[in-house]
């Protein structure tokens, strides 16, 4: 069999509320087609019957769409890949079973991909990439956890939440706050005009590299209730110190762990991925800690922090070069071990 010049891979993300698809030729992303599903805003979080039926109606021309813009034909691809787990089931069911029908179309393998992994490699789609050991602090709305990363494919989890993500803590703080959903980029916009030392809450300290935040949550829980009791326009008036604080102690949680994997790895190159990777006061305390620590910092680009397909193709890319595809029979899972 003729071996192809080129290594065209199209990748597929479904696992929550965005359907999107990629393109990448030997490693370089030529497309990147997200639709995003407002349709979640009226009900304060993603209805997950909601989101299956919207990804398919939006997976046949996001994915048309990837390829026009790549400039690349269904028959010039060698691979597809898609994103396996975690997520909702619902959600992975229709990109994975797209993914399958394409591939046995187009005769060609598929590989399944583990979202949390991509987060951590949209490092690797544009340059300057991290140079190996690579710290990654990766957090979504379903995930908090210091990976270390020795090559591409080679990580391992070094600390996670033991209860709520921290994108959780900010959307699930925003609803007490009656801010729509979701609410973590509404927050990171009222706290920059407020005062983060306005309202001081508990910042949550456990042994090792572990993480939770459901204590934050019912401190600001509490916290409100008393406040509104005094003055029921107490959220009204303050929000923005509100907002301000919230995320303050949220990343000083996020950032105290994280520098502790950092001097006990003694790593060189630090980043951060995941939805949560966009919030600003992240991504200034992340800088200060590389500049004390001397280290580099790797801030990805804001579209390649919430959830996107890039990502899933750069992941593809390093697995189709170890020849890693995936059975046709292979299943989605909601929740999956590390791979
Ligand atoms: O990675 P992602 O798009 O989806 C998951 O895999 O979960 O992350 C979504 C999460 C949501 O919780 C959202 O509120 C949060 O990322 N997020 C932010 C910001 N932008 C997105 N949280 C705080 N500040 C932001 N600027
Ligand atoms: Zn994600």
């Amino acid at each position: 069999m003729e071996v192809p010049q080129h290594q065209i891979i199209l990748a597929i993300e479904s696992s929550c509320d965005e359907t999107a698809a990629s393109v990448i030729k030997d490693g370089q992303v030529l497309s990147n087609i997200i639709a995003t599903q407002t349709v979640h805003e009226q009900y304060g979080g993603v209805v997950p019957e909601i989101a299956s039926r919207t990804h398919l109606q939006h997976i046949v021309p996001v994915v048309d769409q990837a390829l026009k813009t790549a400039g690349i034909s269904k028959e010039s691809l060698q691979a597809i890949a898609f994103t396996q787990a975690p997520g909702l089931l619902g959600s992975l069911l229709v990109g994975s079973s797209f993914a399958k029908g394409m591939a046995q179309a187009l005769n060609i393998p598929l590989i399944g991909v583990h979202h949390m992994q991509a987060h951590v490699l949209a490092h690797f789609i544009e340059d300057p990439k991290p140079a190996f050991p690579f710290l990654c602090l990766t957090v979504s709305g379903g995930h908090t956890q210091i990976v270390l990363c020795h090559s591409p494919l080679d990580m391992e989890i070094l600390g996670e939440t033991i209860d709520d993500a921290a994108g959780e803590a900010f959307d699930k703080i925003a609803k007490m706050l009656e801010l729509p959903y979701p609410g973590g980029p509404l927050i990171d916009r009222y706290a920059q005009q407020g005062n983060p030392k306005a309202f001081p809450f508990p910042i949550p300290s456990l042994e090792g590299l572990n993480y939770s935040f459901s204590g934050i949550k019912t401190a600001v829980l509490y916290f409100l209730q008393k406040q509104k009791a005094i003055d029921p326009d107490f959220v009204q008036k303050n929000i923005a110190d509100i907002c301000a604080s919230v995320q303050y102690t949220i990343v000083t949680a996020l950032l105290k762990k994280f520098e502790k994997a950092a001097k006990q790895y003694k790593v060189r190159h630090i980043g951060v991925a995941g939805g949560v990777s966009a919030n600003s006061g992240l991504r200034t305390a992340l800088t200060e800690l590389g500049k004390k620590l001397r280290i580099e910092v790797y801030l990805p680009k804001f579209e390649y922090c919430t959830d996107n397909a890039a990502m899933i193709a750069v992941t593809a890319h390093y697995k189709m070069q170890r020849k890693e595809f995936t059975d046709l029979l292979a299943v989605p899972t909601a929740r999956a071990a590390w791979k």
